[in-house]
């Protein structure tokens, strides 16, 4: 059996990764400070064990990580500060929680011998290209505090490598959607319309067009990676090869699900905020000649999400109601 350790298993990608692993009959130890996950994103699951820990303290991780047998480890390191916005005010909430924790899990990786490593990387590490389709071999100049840790981590995941990692698997993910959501635009415009149904103002100007993957289809490529037999470090994008969808469709889309009286607004900027990139496109030809595209266009996708996330935030509403 194959023990795999998640860390950010209770936060939105992380759960979703945990349940697929656990229902494949492995065992899963998920880290979590749960600063922003939550134990009930893993409840009902079996051969799960949450460990609550900072995972950029090594002598915690380290302990928290004692009792996982030596053989047949893999690592799936995905917590990381999720508040892209955050990293322009504060960079410590980057480097901690982004930068530090990839390298405590290399430490301890090191120490035990565990040689298998898959990293949730991002888009945030190309930074803006415009609608210029970006491929993994793209100069890299990310303009987020959020994407620069990615990418320094990218980087000593790269050096790792050279000497005790026997398979890592750089993951770069675009804008994921669905449940259980912990962030993002889609569960931002969902809260802001339940608390006020007759208006919704939207970050920039609207017409900021980004890539989306239901986070269903994210996992199933992850695991799709996880099969295939490659190098000892490799990169890929996983995304959907659309030109996206735009910020304005996506806040008319919730608009019409949760509050269709509600005017939308448009400030003027081009981008939403400090860090943000306004447009982004991905060419997902190396992943595609693997084997795996999504079924999902972008605006499937968010359509999807939006349903889903909708649900999400009216049970606890409608909880209490009936309390
Ligand atoms: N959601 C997206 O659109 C998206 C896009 C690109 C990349 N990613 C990457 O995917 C990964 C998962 O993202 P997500 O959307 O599920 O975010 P999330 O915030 O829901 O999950 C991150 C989890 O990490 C935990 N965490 C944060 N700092 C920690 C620390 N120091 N120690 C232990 N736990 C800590 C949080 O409590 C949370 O449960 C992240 O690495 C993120 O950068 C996400």
């Amino acid at each position: 059996m194959t023990w795999h350790v998640v860390t950010g298993g209770a936060g939105f990608i992380g759960a979703n990764l945990a349940r697929a692993l656990s229902q494949a009959g492995d065992q899963v130890v998920v880290v979590d400070d749960l600063r922003l996950g939550r134990r009930e994103y893993l409840a009902g699951l079996a051969n799960i064990q949450l460990r609550k820990v900072d995972a950029a303290d090594i002598a915690a991780l380290t302990a928290a990580l004692r009792d996982v047998p030596d053989v047949s480890v893999e690592v799936w390191h995905l917590c990381a500060n999720s508040d892209i916005r955050k990293g322009a005010t504060d960079p410590s909430v980057d480097l901690h929680a982004t930068f530090l924790t990839t390298f405590a899990v290399l430490e301890v990786m090191r120490a035990r011998g565990w040689g298998v490593l898959h990293f949730a990387s991002t888009s945030a590490v190309y930074g803006d290209h415009g609608m210029a389709a970006v491929d993994e071999a793209a100069n890299t100049r990310p303009v987020s505090n959020y994407g620069a840790m990615k990418l320094a981590s990218e980087a000593i995941i790269r050096a790792a490598c050279e000497t005790f990692l026997t398979h890592a698997r750089l993951l770069r993910f675009p804008n994921v959607v669905g449940v259980p959501a912990t962030h993002g635009a889609v569960l931002d415009f969902t809260r802001r319309l339940m608390a006020d149904p007759l208006r919704l103002t939207v970050l920039g100007n609207g017409r900021q067009q980004k890539v989306y993957l239901h986070v269903a289809e994210l996992i199933e490529a992850m695991l799709f990676v996880r099969a295939q037999a490659l190098g000892t470090c490799e990169v890929y994008n996983l995304g959907p090869s659309d030109a996206g969808i735009c910020v304005a469709d996506i806040a008319q889309i919730v608009r019409d699900r949760v509050a269709p009286s509600a005017t939308i607004s448009c400030a003027n900027e081009a981008r939403g905020w400090v860090g943000d990139v306004p447009r982004f496109r991905y060419d997902v030809s190396r992943l595609a000649a693997l084997g795996w595209t999504p079924k999902l266009t972008s605006a499937a996708a968010v359509a999807r999400a939006v349903e889903e996330i909708a649900q999400q935030e009216r049970a606890p509403y409608l909880a209490t109601l009936n309390a």
